[in-house]
């Protein structure tokens, strides 16, 4: 099944809710020619077997998640704000899955002092930048997107000091993703009317973002999947089977990931 139907799944029928909107934001998943009926090419899109979905917009109704919209991207790539997090964890040295360390490094920096090129333009609904790699996963795309998106810094090797400078470019990918999520939030909210949100997607656990969608959208009830990241994704997998294809009643809702025995003081 499509990586981002698992998300949105592993978000909506884990939630508490009867009836919410869900968006998936990650760095890439499912290839178009695998994704089946209901595909929504993004302004960028043709028909390539190299596309993949980076994103995917749903209304969850009981025991059905309704697709309103799958974005996918290709050569000539666009960058996703999934993609560019993802990018910019291993560009300052966190290591590919080293996102959340950027979201602690922006904290340190400041996201208008010293870059001000919006990193993601309006694309239809979504926020995208189109580059000229192959594939912007790729290692290349370090050495060459990267250090022309900022002023010419290298990519961060294990003997380097960070500096202002890096921080300030975690600060500003911070401030300009969650600026785009936070459009595609409002752009959600708008087409489907309610004030509750599923998330999902490594992106999902930003928890930055997530407080500003809190604090700056209609959204008054939000709930982000523990498993937000691929871990989750045969959680997603099993609920779409029991909701999505057997029409199986909705389970109580997943509310702690803390499966395990518990401790007291003493033991501790
Ligand atoms: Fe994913």
């Amino acid at each position: 099944m499509p990586h981002h139907d698992a998300h949105a799944a592993s978000a909506f029928f884990a939630s508490p809710f009867e009836d919410a909107a869900v968006l998936t934001v990650d760095a890439g998943g499912t290839r178009e020619q695998e994704t089946g009926p209901g595909l929504v090419p993004s302004a960028t899109a043709s028909s390539h077997k190299d596309f993949r979905e980076v994103q995917a917009r749903y209304r969850g109704h009981g025991r059905r998640l309704h697709l309103l919209r799958r974005t996918v991207v290709g050569p000539p790539y666009s960058v996703s704000p999934g993609v560019l997090y993802g990018l910019t964890a291993a560009y300052l040295g966190c290591g590919a899955l080293g996102a959340g360390k950027v979201m602690g490094l922006a904290a340190f920096g400041r996201p208008d002092r010293r870059f001000r090129t919006p990193l993601l333009e309006r694309l239809e609904g979504d926020h995208l930048a189109t580059c000229d790699l192959d594939d912007p996963l790729h290692a290349r795309a370090l050495t060459t997107l990267m250090p022309t998106l900022f002023d010419g810094i290298q990519p961060v090797t294990s003997t380097d000091q960070l500096t202002d400078r890096h921080r300030d470019v975690a600060a500003h990918v911070q401030r300009q993703t969650s600026d785009a999520v936070l459009h595609l939030v409002m752009h959600l909210v708008a087409v489907t009317r309610t004030p509750r949100l599923c998330v999902a997607g490594g992106y999902g656990l930003n928890v930055l973002t997530n407080s500003r969608i809190l604090a700056e959208s209609p959204v008054r009830e939000l709930y982000v999947q523990p498993a937000a990241t691929d871990c989750g994704i045969p959680l997603g997998c099993a609920l779409w089977g029991l909701h999505q294809v057997l029409g199986q009643p909705r389970r109580p809702p997943m509310e702690s990931v803390a499966l395990g025995g518990s401790y007291g003081t003493a033991e501790i």
